[in-house]
């Protein structure tokens, strides 16, 4: 599997803090059954802002050191890239890193508690300049638990998603665990993400929630939002998607299911 989200580059960002916790974190997700990671620190404009030549070189040392553990993950450059009104242009410009480094897919961050009024615009100049935006872990934005849909406006305009498998495991609260489970049965997911910062306490956590997701999509559609398409990401491809999309609601169906199980617990009687 590849993972297309994580903070493994140390003392970049708010994730690993040495090197020693980078190859800790890339041990953890070989075992949780990742072969490829993709680094993404965080961008975010400002005069001292990370750049893309910076990523590289600390991408660069993590998977050399890497090879010297015996660690077999293979780690690629990325940025999460804090959404800001000149993004495109900072594009255009050679200053933000894409995803895998190929120029066609760049990780999107939004605020968590609103969406900017510009945010439409960002995407639409982005893809103008050619760039495919990926919006990292959507399910946890609170200006999408009032307004979901949001996700649909974007997907039919191309705009790809990216969950934090995590948060199927309830770690961020039960609104992006419910959100996650609406996009997973709408088909609204393209790719999966650690966003991991730190070496989990809880492996068996994070295998649990990759679980769930593969019983959710089933087989194939997990091997496309795990391998398939990330490996179009590193390859540069484009990804065929379709632009009829609905948001589902979960919630109604586990309450159907529901009432049917007390229907058949009082018929039973
Ligand atoms: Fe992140």
């Amino acid at each position: 599997m590849i993972d297309i989200h994580s903070h493994i580059l140390p003392s970049v960002d708010d994730g690993s803090k040495s090197m020693e916790e980078s190859l800790g974190i890339l041990r953890q997700l070989q075992g949780e059954g990742f072969n490829t990671i993709l680094a993404t620190p965080h961008v975010m404009e400002g005069t001292d802002y990370l750049q893309p030549q910076e990523i590289l070189t600390a991408t660069e040392s993590v998977r050399q050191r890497a090879i010297e553990a015996g660690i077999t993950v293979e780690v690629f450059p990325g940025a999460e890239n804090y959404i800001f009104p000149e993004m495109a242009k900072w594009a255009r410009d050679g200053k933000l890193m894409t995803l895998g480094n190929t120029g066609t897919y760049i990780l999107v961050e939004l605020p968590m508690m609103e969406i900017p009024r510009y945010t439409d615009q960002v995407f639409f100049e982005l893809q103008v300049e050619g760039l495919t935006p990926v919006l990292a872990h959507p399910e946890r934005y609170q200006g999408l638990f009032r307004e979901p849909q949001r996700i649909t406006e974007w997907a039919k305009r191309g705009i790809l998603f990216q969950i934090d498998f995590r948060s199927l495991s309830g770690r961020y609260g039960p609104q992006p665990k419910r959100l996650a489970e609406r996009m997973i049965s709408s088909g609204l997911i393209h790719f999966v993400g650690s966003d991991a910062h730190r070496i989990s306490r809880s492996e068996s956590t994070n295998k649990e929630a990759l679980q769930t997701l593969r019983q959710m999509l089933g087989e194939e559609r997990f091997e496309e939002v795990t391998i398939k398409n990330p490996r179009s990401i590193l390859e540069g491809k484009v990804i065929q998607c379709s632009s009829d999309y609905m948001l589902n609601d979960v919630d109604i169906k586990k309450k159907k299911r529901s009432l049917w199980s007390i229907i058949g617990k009082i018929m039973s009687k």
